[in-house]
């Protein structure tokens, strides 16, 4: 059986393109075929200037939010990253591998060390480390598969590149792994900055669809969405990005396809509308079970507890014969 793995980064509330890029794929499709690790790794929420008591709360949630996306604890393991010593210690032995020159790289880190250089505060070195710790996450799990939104190819790309030089240099210990991404929503854009990624931490918040709106807020966000200043609704992500994003949002919602309900619609007003309310039913599950969960605190934290349990002892063996592979000398 495959071994997938995936994550999400307790950095803000999660978003629609979280949903549709990866959480969905996970409960419908990943956990049902593969035996699947869901992580909330918090770690990586440190690499940028934070507030220990938000992080904690959000991780809290996230991990609440996987349960209620259907994630099921009978059928992967969910846990949180900081539980499980096996990712720190594996990271600095690819930092042994890696070079400062593949992480300056990295698009995200482009990015992401701009907008912190911006605000003021140094960049913090974790930030530059960070795919490291990506790739430590992959591989202590021997995973084959990381399905991901379209923005982590560039990192599972590295992961890749990292296991296949460790497996050269120090003999075969890794497996390497390949992203997965949907079909359609791989890379859900801002309403109100169609050019950019809806994340869940930027500057254009009434643009993002957060997991917990209530149906009113998503309807507002999604009807105030950009559009371009044509009037016929065809789907072309070049010239007409904010369409386009509403045809995939659309699509991935209802299992359509964005090209053939673009030919459907002869008005923005209508496709808005129709994405909105199609947002709107998919999330209420969702916000339902998030309810029921958050009655049941006691629920979610044994479900990690589990989680980090069987996860440690998937990744201890992996990490272990890394630590011997790289020379180090095993403990008497
Ligand atoms: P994060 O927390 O930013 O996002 C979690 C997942 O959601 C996807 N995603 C999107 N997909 C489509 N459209 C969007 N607008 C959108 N925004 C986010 C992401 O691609 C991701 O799949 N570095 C990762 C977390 C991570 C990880 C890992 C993932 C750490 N270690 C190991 C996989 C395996 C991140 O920041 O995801």
């Amino acid at each position: 059986m495959k071994r997938v793995f995936s994550g999400v980064k307790p950095t803000g509330h999660l978003t629609l393109g979280n949903y549709l890029g990866a959480l969905r794929q996970w409960a419908e499709v990943d956990q049902h075929r593969a035996d699947s690790l869901f992580c909330v790794v918090d770690l990586h929420a440190l690499t940028v200037e934070h507030d220990p008591a938000r992080v904690r709360r959000l991780s809290r949630q996230a991990a609440t939010l996987l349960l209620a996306v259907g994630l099921d604890p009978q059928r992967c393991t969910v846990f949180v990253q900081s539980h499980v010593d096996e990712h720190a210690r594996l990271s600095y032995l690819l930092e042994c591998v890696a070079t400062d020159g593949e992480m300056r790289r990295m698009i995200q880190y482009k990015e992401k060390s701009g907008r912190e250089r911006k605000r003021g505060g140094g960049v913090r070195l974790s930030l530059l480390t960070y795919p490291v710790l990506m790739a430590a996450d992959i591989l202590a799990y021997g995973a084959d598969e990381v399905p991901v939104g379209d923005d982590q190819a560039q990192h599972v790309e590295l992961t890749r590149d990292l296991a296949v030089r460790f497996n050269q240099r120090y003999g075969h210990t890794f497996v390497v792994p390949k992203a997965t991404h949907p079909a359609v929503a791989a890379r859900v854009m801002n309403l109100q900055e169609p050019t950019s990624k809806m994340g869940k931490s930027d500057d254009f918040g009434p643009g993002i669809v957060y997991l917990l709106d209530e149906p009113d807020v998503v309807r507002r966000k999604v009807m105030r969405a950009v559009t371009d200043s044509g009037q016929e609704v065809v789907y072309d992500r070049e010239e007409r990005p904010g369409l386009a994003n509403l045809l995939e949002i659309l699509a991935a919602c209802t299992g359509g396809n964005p090209e053939a309900l673009a030919g459907a619609y002869g008005s923005y007003g209508a496709l808005k509308k129709d994405t909105a309310d199609a947002v709107v039913e998919i999330l209420r599950p969702v916000q339902a079970r998030h309810r029921e969960l958050c009655a049941d605190p006691v629920r979610v934290e044994g479900v990690l507890r589990d989680g980090a349990a069987k996860a440690r002892a998937m990744a201890r063996p992996v990490v272990d014969s890394a630590y011997r592979a790289i020379g180090l000398l095993p403990p008497a």
